[in-house]
């Protein structure tokens, strides 16, 4: 009999620690933080550097059409960028994806979904393609002719049926087979950088996970899938790609309006230590966007979380939140 399954929040903790050990995939204990972190060698900066100088071109396009007539409407409709987003059916990917299609004077939009059934649930157009992260050769339609790229792809764990809460039980998890993270948040996300690369894309968005400093955080023991290190690697192999990029280790995401809080951005984890280590996922999504604006964004990874509402002003000048950022890994 098949076994059904629910969805659970990506942040849901158990105290079991088992690191390193996957039902079919064994993680070399010989990781360590050390090999997690990283900085981009100086000659990967330099290319990294006039890449993004043409994106500002782009921009720059962009602002003439606010001021000037007729003549430059063919220039301001080619300064839209191609922006895709995976991971679209997801709960922050649906949220970025219709973002993107609500501001149709500065983005093409487009999508990616793992299945048809995805694909309706968002509105099934045109400019949703079908394709597996896992599968390198599905993606690389959908990721041609792109100039940025938003991963909001994960590996989901699964609860097992017959958690009873009120007898006092834990949960407990797993991942479907060839589901793991090891497929799916390495594997997968490295398909997508590649591919990304292939294409020239101009800068990539990768959404992650705050907790990853910590080998022995309890979402590693999730399913026994180390979900928070193979993330990091993902993570890794992005900044070396020579791709501008923006990080975002989001905290534990909530299904609440957005626009409302104050985002704070932090480093190695440190949000985590305080009270505010939160984030409603249409501002996850929205600071995704908003990277795509700002330079200040570009090379930087960070944590994300928000103060409570009614507490600080709602962010709105996010190009000083990107400011403020200083860590490139
Ligand atoms: N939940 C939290 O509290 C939390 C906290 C911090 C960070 N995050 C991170 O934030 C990001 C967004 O989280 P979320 O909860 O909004 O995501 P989500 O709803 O779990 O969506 C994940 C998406 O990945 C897709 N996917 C999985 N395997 C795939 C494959 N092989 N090929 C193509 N697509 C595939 C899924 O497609 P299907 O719909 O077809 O399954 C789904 O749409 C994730 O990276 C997550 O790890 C989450």
């Amino acid at each position: 009999m098949a076994m059904a399954a629910t969805r659970v929040p990506f942040l849901s903790s158990t105290n079991a620690t088992t690191p390193f050990q996957c039902h079919k995939y064994s993680l070399p204990s010989t990781v360590s933080s050390s090999s997690l972190r990283l900085l981009p060698s100086p000659s990967s900066c330099s290319s990294l550097l006039s890449l993004s100088s043409s994106f500002a071109t782009r921009r720059s396009h962009k602002g003439v059409k606010g001021r000037v007539g007729i003549s430059v409407v063919a220039m301001a409709d080619s300064s839209k960028r191609t922006v895709i987003v995976t991971g679209a059916g997801g709960r922050t990917g649906q949220i970025v994806y219709k973002k993107l299609k609500e501001r149709p004077n500065e983005y093409v939009a487009r999508g990616l979904v793992r299945t048809e059934e995805s694909k309706q649930k968002i509105g099934g157009a045109d400019d949703v393609f079908v394709g597996d992260i896992r599968d390198a050769d599905s993606i690389v339609p959908a990721i041609q002719g792109v100039d940025a790229l938003i991963i909001l792809t994960s590996a989901v764990p699964q609860m097992k049926p017959g958690f009873d809460p009120t007898k006092g039980q834990r949960p407990e998890f797993y991942f479907e087979d060839g589901a793991y993270p090891e497929q799916v948040d390495w594997i997968g996300q490295k398909n997508q950088i590649d591919a990304a690369k292939a294409a020239g894309v101009k800068q990539v968005v990768l959404v992650g996970s705050m907790g990853g400093t910590d080998l022995n955080h309890p979402l590693n023991s999730l399913g026994n899938g180390n979900i928070l290190v193979w993330k990091r690697k993902a993570e890794q192999y992005l900044a070396d790609s020579g791709i501008p990029y923006t990080i975002i280790r989001a905290g534990g995401l909530q299904d609440k309006e957005g626009g409302l809080r104050e985002l704070l951005v932090g480093k190695d984890d440190e949000l985590l230590k305080t009270e505010t280590r939160t984030i409603a996922r249409p501002d996850v999504a929205e600071v995704c966007i908003q990277a795509l604006n700002f330079e200040e964004a570009q090379f930087k990874a960070f944590d994300l979380a928000s103060k409570p509402e009614g507490a600080g002003s709602p962010t709105k000048d996010f190009k000083a939140l990107f400011s403020q950022i200083t860590t490139r890994f």
